[in-house]
């Protein structure tokens, strides 16, 4: 297990040093003002510099169903997707959402979505009707790529979506016949198109919108541009130190932004096997595969981490994992008996790293050949400037130990343009010319940051984030619900989970009944992540004098903390 691959990055000191923005400009051979396509680089540049029958991408499903694609084949397939998108009409710039469990469509037709030039707009599989409806709303979408099982969702929506022209079925059987507007497109009966005219856009062309959960309001689209592939092709390269020989696997699931960073573009701009499980977690199923894949580089996630710690060390070594060779977490707080667990089973340590659907690549993080102090995030990544701003007065300061809000000096490339049609709360994002990422941290007198936590009410479950004002809003709509208050509650696997405080209307009684229908509701509306583990009956709710819930009291009861300073909240 002892790895003896030389770092990418080589000197984390020397490299912070350097313009590694230029560097990486300079060896993707993009020249400023020249065109940009993030799918272009993924696909045909690397057809091009000789890697065209190298395996770019191995898929699993269920019992072991397997498929494979050479970046040859991963050229055409999004040749073939953007084709056919343009051929329906879809134009430069519209927003296609894809909306697919982890099968091969999803990968390609991202591409496809990219190389026709249209915004990507990918959203959880898992998602309810009401969660993808203010989504596509918001988005103004064209047309949703979808899947037999989940095209009902979506036609349901119809109605209330006049920008959505076109329903794509990758999968239609011919069994049950398509509605007007609902089109079937097969990859695998498809003519290959081996020309295809790649949509010639530009570094600040858009190229991909991510939801992301607000504190207050409906959840906000990052929009992201093509350029952004200068910083996680260098991210995908330092951090996760990929090299040519790897088999590389992330676990997120492109609906979420980890998924499409480092599930698509970093591994494919750097030609790299990546290979993807479209199975139900179990530590079994994931020890698995990384004995068969033979997996070398793996970017997960603390709750799978802390699932696995939890199945124990006879679980690890009943499989070969010495493939395994750089391991690295994202999402959560990385525990630092996590870091010293993984250290002992697997020989190999995982490396933190932090970001957001926001900053579209990795801001801070543990490299290799840098030491790590467990518990810790790490170090900016070279070419980004992040600072502490005083809780209060937002000015930056460099007192070891002290809390402040994670800020960072804006102009990296992977940096959200906007807030989709919500230019407003994107320009709050901001205060004395830094970018305000909404958490809190500690740096040390080494500069490495320790996170603390948020800045905000939002839920972080299982490395997912859930706004409570979304939560609420779907708990009014239950008959039974008065009121609501939504915050989070510790747990031993998710970090967090979303707890409900309900107050019922007359003629309803908060029992066990009342409790299963109500997260039933949930989940259907939102989503598995959003619906509450638990809903606590109360007759009342802390508020304000104003009126407005305190979540904060809740939650420091959940959480067993001092309430703290309500005086404030009391003028609100
Ligand atoms: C929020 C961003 C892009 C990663 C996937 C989540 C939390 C992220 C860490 C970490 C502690 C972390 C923050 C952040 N977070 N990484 N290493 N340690 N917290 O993207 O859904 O936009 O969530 O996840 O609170 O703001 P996201």
């Amino acid at each position: 297990m002892e790895t003896t691959t030389k770092p990418n990055i080589g000197s984390y000191d020397e490299r912070v040093k350097g313009s590694p923005w230029a560097l990486a400009e300079e060896e993707l051979g993009y020249k400023p003002g020249s065109d940009i396509n993030i799918a272009w680089y993924c696909t045909d540049r690397i057809c091009n510099m000789g890697k065209a029958a190298k395996t770019a991408f191995i898929w699993e499903g269920m019992g072991g169903a397997e498929k494979r694609y050479t970046f040859n084949d991963l050229r055409l397939a999004s040749n073939t997707f953007a084709a056919f998108l343009q051929g329906l009409g879809i134009k430069r710039e519209e927003r296609v959402c894809l909306f697919l469990d982890r099968i091969p469509e999803l990968y390609l037709g991202f591409l496809g979505v990219l190389k026709a030039g249209a915004v990507a707009q990918p959203l959880f599989s898992a998602f309810g009707d009401e969660s993808l409806l203010v989504r596509l709303e918001n988005a103004q979408t064209t047309a949703v790529i979808t899947q037999r099982k989940h095209v009902g969702k979506v036609r349901k929506l119809r109605e209330k979506l006049p920008c959505l022209k076109y329903i794509i079925v990758v999968d239609d059987d011919g069994k049950k016949p398509l509605q007007e507007r609902e089109v079937a497109f097969s990859l695998e009966q498809a003519k290959p198109v081996e020309d295809f005219k790649c949509a010639d856009t530009k570094a600040e062309s858009p190229s991909l919108l991510h939801y992301t959960s607000g504190t207050t309001g409906m959840p906000k689209g990052a929009q992201h541009v093509h350029y952004s592939l200068i910083s996680q092709y260098l991210t995908a390269k330092w951090v996760l130190d990929l090299h040519d020989d790897d088999i590389y696997w992330c676990t997120a699931d492109p609906g979420w932004v980890t998924g499409t960073s480092y599930g698509i573009i970093g591994p494919w701009s750097l030609g790299v096997t990546s290979c993807v499980l479209d199975v139900g977690f179990t530590s079994e199923s994931w020890y698995q595969f990384i004995q068969k894949r033979r997996v070398t580089v793996w970017y997960s996630a603390p709750t799978a981490i802390r699932a696995l710690m939890k199945a124990g060390d006879e679980a690890v070594k009943k499989h070969d994992l010495s493939s395994l060779r750089h391991l690295a977490s994202v999402g959560e707080p990385l525990n630092s008996e996590a870091v010293t667990w993984s250290e002992r089973v697997f020989g190999l340590p995982f490396h933190d790293s932090y970001w957001q659907t926001e900053t579209g690549s990795i801001m801070i993080s543990n490299y290799p050949g840098l030491k790590i102090k467990p518990g810790s995030m790490g170090k900016p990544f070279p070419g980004i400037t992040a600072t502490l701003l005083d809780l209060q007065t937002f000015e930056p300061f460099t007192e070891a130990g002290k809390i402040g809000l994670i800020a960072v000096k804006p102009g990296w490339p992977a940096m959200m343009r906007s807030y989709w049609n919500n230019e407003e709360v994107y320009k709050k994002k901001f205060r004395n010319g830094w970018y305000l990422t909404g958490d809190r941290a500690t740096r040390d007198m080494d500069g490495y940051y320790w996170f603390v936590g948020r800045d905000d009410d939002i839920i972080n479950t299982a490395g997912h984030l859930v706004s409570p004002f979304e939560v609420e809003s779907a708990l009014l709509e239950h008959p039974a619900v008065a009121e609501s208050a939504v915050v989070s509650k510790p747990d031993e696997i998710n970090m967090e989970v979303v707890k409900a405080f309900v107050t019922v209307k007359p003629g309803f009684i908060g029992n066990d009944d009342l409790t299963l229908e109500i997260m039933n509701f949930i989940r259907k509306k939102l989503s598995p992540l959003a619906m509450p583990q638990e809903i606590e009956y109360t007759p009342l709710l802390p508020k304000t004098r104003s009126g407005k819930i305190m979540r904060r009291v809740l939650k420091a009861k959940e959480w067993g903390q001092e309430i703290g300073d309500t005086s404030t909240l009391e003028n609100d």
